[in-house]
């Protein structure tokens, strides 16, 4: 029985949520392995809009079982928030359909601080993070002197930990950013308090995700972000503090690398981004605000506008290679509708130099013009397409030619927001 991992191919927000819910029905478990509450996945159905940011949105699946891994960084407030909502909407019922790893690291509030008082500060230097204090929490797991949710059922321990780090950090507040100090007591009453709402969760989940393996279940890993925002295979140094890419879900689940079958890539039909950094097919013009309308462009985690453009194959053949795809989802494919010539990068240039693979430098990267090939468009409107023969021609010569340039087919196209507008071509967790 297949395990999958789904990750992100561009910079986060290819529509991860709606494909790996279309997914979830053929799956016993969804596993997340990375990032916190600054993923945000939308799923529409019956008209009715489910933003998650931390819990997988397999959680709308009864008797699937939702893991949220070590590799995950936890606000336990924002989860708790997540757990009532999805509550008092029906779902949920069953508590055991959740587990929490007892070594996922803990956002605290210094965090939060840290992550908005140091954007502020950078002005146009900045990053554009989601100020959910991610990157901190990160920093502090790398330095070992994070609090895990396993901290918090040793009280005493706890309250030295807190103390250690605080009495350090407090200082720093005060003098650096000249801001109140962080009061200990409330801290420490505030996470307790809120661990006891979430015990029932917690679990050793390396354990329980390695014992689904040999009860031989479909397991669906699910990745958040995107490709070119992961720590090392990124637009370094702007990228999100954790391992996005596939091979992150070992680490981050707790699994070795021998148990995952394949890696599906999610895509846009076009590119967006948010938050600042290189971004070579960015339109700034009528054409990219145009995507953006008619993409409902906004960020479901801050409401900032994305930015976009045409796709551009250069970073999809690199997401290719650093996550081993075995298919590539297309989503948006209907807002591509309209648009009388598609272009799509297949390589960049730098003073008449032909580049085709992404550079690492942010500085090259920055001066790189891509090399448009442009495609007919098609005006039909092809949400209601079941079948890929129905579609018309010049959708499918746009998707035949992503496939040959990536040599990874194309196994779903996604042609509208809800359930049922898409046409799927293989499923990798059923049995063929
Ligand atoms: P952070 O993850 O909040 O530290 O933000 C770092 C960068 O990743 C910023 O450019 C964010 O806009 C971007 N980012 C973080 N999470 C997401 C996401 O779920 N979708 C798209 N971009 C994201």
């Amino acid at each position: 029985m297949p395990k999958v991992v789904i990750v992100g191919a561009q910079w986060g927000d290819e529509g991860k949520g709606k494909i790996v819910d279309i997914f979830t029905s053929s799956v016993d478990a969804v596993v997340r392995f990375q990032g916190g509450n600054n993923a945000g996945h939308t799923i529409i159905v019956k008209g009715e809009k489910t933003v998650l940011h931390l819990i997988p949105s397999g959680i709308l699946h009864p008797g699937v079982v939702c893991v949220i891994g070590n590799g995950v960084v936890v606000d336990p407030e924002v989860l708790l928030e997540e757990i009532n909502d999805l509550k008092k909407r029906g779902f949920l019922s069953d508590d055991s359909q959740l587990a929490i790893s007892e070594e996922a690291h803990l956002i605290m509030p210094y965090h939060k601080k840290l992550d908005q008082l140091r954007e502020s500060r950078k002005g146009k230097d900045k990053i554009g993070t989601t100020g959910r204090g991610i990157g901190p929490a990160y920093e502090d797991k790398m330095a070992r002197k994070g609090i895990r949710f396993c901290d918090l059922e040793n009280p005493e321990a706890f309250r030295k930990k807190l103390t250690d780090i605080l009495s350090r950090r407090n200082e720093r507040f005060v003098k650096m950013f000249q801001t109140e100090p962080f009061d200990i007591n409330k801290i420490f009453n505030d996470y307790l308090a809120s661990y006891q709402k979430i015990k029932k969760y917690i679990f050793n989940t390396s354990l329980l995700v390695n014992g689904l393996v040999k009860k031989n279940k479909n397991i669906l890993f699910e990745g958040a972000q995107g490709t070119s925002l992961d720590v090392d295979h990124g637009t370094y140094p702007f990228v999100t503090s954790s391992n996005t890419v596939a091979g992150g879900a070992c680490t981050g689940a707790g699994v070795g690398p021998t148990v995952i079958d394949e890696a599906i890539g999610i895509s846009k039909a076009y590119t967006t981004r948010v938050g600042s950094g290189p971004f070579p097919t960015e339109l700034e013009d009528e054409t990219g605000k145009l995507l953006q309308t008619k993409g409902g462009e906004f960020g479901a985690t801050t409401g900032r506008p994305r930015r976009c453009g045409w796709l551009d194959l250069v970073v999809l053949k690199h997401s290719v290679r650093v996550n081993g795809l075995t298919g590539l989802v297309l989503t948006k494919l209907d807002v591509l509708s309209g648009f009388e010539m598609i272009k799509i990068a297949t390589s960049y240039e730098i003073e008449g130099k032909k580049i085709e693979d992404l550079p690492a430098s942010l500085e090259l990267l920055n001066q790189c013009k891509p090399v448009y090939e442009e495609i007919p468009g098609w005006t039909e409107n092809i949400s209601n397409l079941k079948r890929f023969e129905e579609l018309p021609q010049a959708v499918k010569n746009y998707v035949r030619r992503i496939e040959n340039f990536l040599e990874v087919p194309v196994i779903l196209l996604s042609l509208g927001p809800e359930r049922g507008e898409d046409i799927v071509i293989r499923n990798p967790f059923s049995s063929q």
